[in-house]
């Protein structure tokens, strides 16, 4: 078997990890009902199968894993199936201490929880392609399977290892990057504090060390173990294509506080993209983020449909304070990522376990059973994605970007820098805020991608900035696009050296401005605009050479320079906001740059609180998914068939407090 094939299901998926390990046999035929109670449908086992599978080097048993799949299949379930690679067994780490990963001061870590091993270990990854071999010999013609799932979350623990594998696979990397020692030494400026290195050998992952280290070393380590991590995922993935013709993919962690996989770079080798999200309650905005990591998602997939493959009916058990859903979150929270391109919706995890360190995580089927509240709304929610199954394969089309990148995120959150309270996803994430509390549909794109489909492109804080990524940007405000840009943007190329000549560097034409210094203010301070808005953390002391300027620092360490500018470039414009309006102020100034360049949202909605409306497009109709997260009902100016409830809708749709609403429109232009 050679090449990719796509991943096919009929309608929108619905699903969970299941873990029958962690049960008795008898309770799988009441887990098997119960799945058809609720309509499930796809299913992901052997998820961390290792040990159950191979109870010794030489032993594999495949008897359990055998009668799930085909009492799963005779149920009509479909399974994506887990490799089982993701956690190994105490017998590999016992023969082979030192596939254990190891932490930047020299400490190896013990197994005794999961994802105990280095990326780079060549016994690893014999051991783990071992076992996937044996998995897709035994599996890869199944009935039973619709999926195969590499792995789990790969690198959530362990993508940063400091070990002498790790390192001796660091400089191979190097090697191939850079040819040269020397040209080594240029991309990491090592002429500063003597570090530079005349052989490979000397060149170390950056360890633990006394004072600051070299960035350029700590960037290309962020990208070496992106590609490290990434490297088992292929190695399986070859296995898995060798000897099996169904679909591959893993999930991914586009979720927020995961920085450590460059998913731009992972994305083209999966046959379809999957993501694992989790409302992060130590947010400011939670579901604004949902809706952040459900746009990535479907960007990293190019727009087309992806699987949600891992959310939570209510709490986890990872934060300090682990908060239930409401009433109805569970649906909204659901609707809101297939409003944005899922085509599957699947949980953590089918049944609450007793035991283990994720027993107070919530599930399916919760420790009280089928009379709970959980229950009733996940039996409410497959009933309403089986309604939705013709939404499957429409595509959410959206003419407002956001420009994300992994590469600036580890290049802003470095270690010296002007100001620690300045984060790259921070800034992100008010971006997108502003453009979501507007209503306004936005994809997320990386550095350098064709812009022609959108009227406004957001930047924020893009720190890296390749000269090839901002010609793209100013070639596209040129011929009459709308770029905001954010501050702290375009400082550094890709070996994290200063553009010099005035920050903002290859971008400087386009915005039309020279930034001289910064100036950052501290945290919880607050400086004021001369438009009566207020702003924090961050000012500049600028001038603006062909721009106007919109809105001058009134006072602050930067007062009487511009706060916000505006320049005409070729047929477009560049707006550059030189601080963190706070986020009412954002909200309207992107709102009012998107309006002015005719970003409007899908359907006009009259909502006193938080909504969200998307439109997915099909071949032959459109879904406007409306979700109203406020506590008064809203209306939207929608017309066509409601798919949740059933009526016609002649007039304008009501979505009552709380609920989410899907309506067909048929041949909508
Ligand atoms: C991740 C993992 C799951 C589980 C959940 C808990 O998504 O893939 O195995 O640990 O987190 O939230």
């Amino acid at each position: 078997m050679t090449g990719r094939t796509p991943f096919t299901h009929e309608g929108i998926a619905f699903g969970c990890d299941y873990n029958p390990e962690q049960w008795a046999p008898e309770v799988w035929d009441e887990d098997i009902r119960l799945m058809r109670e609720a309509g499930v449908d796809l299913v992901a086992v052997n998820i961390f199968g290792w040990s159950h599978l191979q109870p010794g080097p030489d032993a594999f048993d495949f008897a359990a894993l055998d009668d799930i799949l085909e009492r799963l299949h005779a149920a009509g379930i479909r399974v994506n199936l887990g490799t089982g690679t993701a956690s190994a067994p105490a017998w590999l780490s016992r023969a082979h201490p030192e596939v254990l990963p190891m932490t930047e001061d020299g400490t190896r870590r013990y197994p005794g929880g999961r994802q105990a091993w280095c990326p780079s270990s060549p016994i690893f990854r014999t051991a783990s392609l071992r076992l996937v071999e044996a998995v897709a010999a035994r599996y890869g013609s199944h009935p039973a399977v619709a999926l195969w799932h590499v792995s789990n979350e790969l690198g959530c623990h362990n993508a940063l290892c400091y070990c002498d594998e790790s390192a001796a696979a660091f400089r191979i990397w190097l090697r191939e990057r850079y040819g040269s020692v020397a040209e080594l030494n240029r991309a990491w400026g090592t002429a500063f504090w003597s570090q530079s290195y005349y052989d490979w050998e000397e060149i170390l992952p950056p360890r633990a060390a006394l004072s600051a280290r070299n960035p350029g070393q700590l960037l290309d380590f962020h990208r070496f173990s992106s590609d490290a991590v990434f490297a088992q995922y292929r190695a399986e993935a070859d296995v898995l294509r060798r000897l099996s013709d169904r679909p591959v993919t893993t999930n991914f962690m586009v979720t927020a506080h995961i920085e450590n996989m460059d998913y731009w770079t992972w994305a083209d080798e999966m046959d379809v993209v999957a993501n694992d999200h989790y409302l992060d309650h130590r947010l400011g905005d939670p579901l604004s983020e949902l809706a952040f990591a459900a746009d990535l998602s479907r960007g990293l997939a190019q727009g087309a449909p992806w699987i949600l493959m891992e959310h939570s009916t209510g709490a986890v058990n990872w934060q300090p304070l682990n908060l239930a859903k409401e009433p109805g979150q569970l649906l909204r929270n659901s609707l809101t990522h297939v409003a944005r391109g899922a085509d599957g919706v699947c949980f953590f995890q089918w049944r609450a376990s007793l035991q283990g360190a994720e027993k107070f995580h919530s599930a399916m089927l919760p420790h009280a059973g089928t009379d709970s509240a959980v229950w009733r709304e996940v039996v409410e929610l497959g009933g309403i994605l089986d309604r939705l199954g013709e939404v499957a394969g429409s595509r959410v089309l959206a003419d407002a970007a956001v420009v994300f990148s992994w590469e600036a995120w580890w290049a802003t959150d470095t270690e010296c820098r002007p100001s620690q309270a300045v984060g790259y996803l921070t800034q992100v994430h008010a971006a997108y805020a502003a453009l979501h509390a507007q209503g306004l549909t936005v994809d997320i794109v990386r550095p350098g991608a064709d812009l022609s489909a959108y009227r406004v492109v957001v930047v924020p804080g893009l720190h890296l900035l390749r000269a090839d990524e901002a010609d793209v940007l100013t070639d596209w405000v040129a011929a009459g696009g709308t770029a905001v840009v954010t501050y702290y943007s375009g400082i550094v190329d890709e070996n994290d050296r200063v553009w010099a000549g005035g920050y903002t560097g290859p971008l400087r034409d386009a915005l039309g401005i020279h930034v001289e210094e910064f100036a950052p203010v501290a945290p919880g301070v607050a400086i004021a605009l001369d438009d009566g808005t207020r702003s924090h953390l961050w000012s500049e002391r600028l001038r603006a050479t062909t721009a106007e300027t919109v809105a001058t620092f009134a006072d602050g360490p930067a007062a009487g320079s511009p706060a916000i500018t505006r320049n005409a470039h070729g047929r477009g414009s560049a707006w550059y906001l030189a601080t963190q309006l706070e986020p009412a102020a954002l909200a309207d100034r992107i709102g009012a740059i998107a309006r002015e360049a005719g970003v409007r949202p899908p359907v006009d909605v009259d909502a006193p609180g938080a909504f969200e409306v998307v439109r997915r497009r099909g071949a032959d109709a459109s879904y406007v998914f409306v979700v109203n997260h406020g506590d008064t009902d809203l209306v939207a100016d929608v017309r066509g068939t409601e798919l949740i409830t059933g009526p016609a809708v002649e007039d304008r749709l009501r979505v009552p407090s709380g609920a989410v609403r899907v309506v067909r429109e048929e041949n909508h232009s």
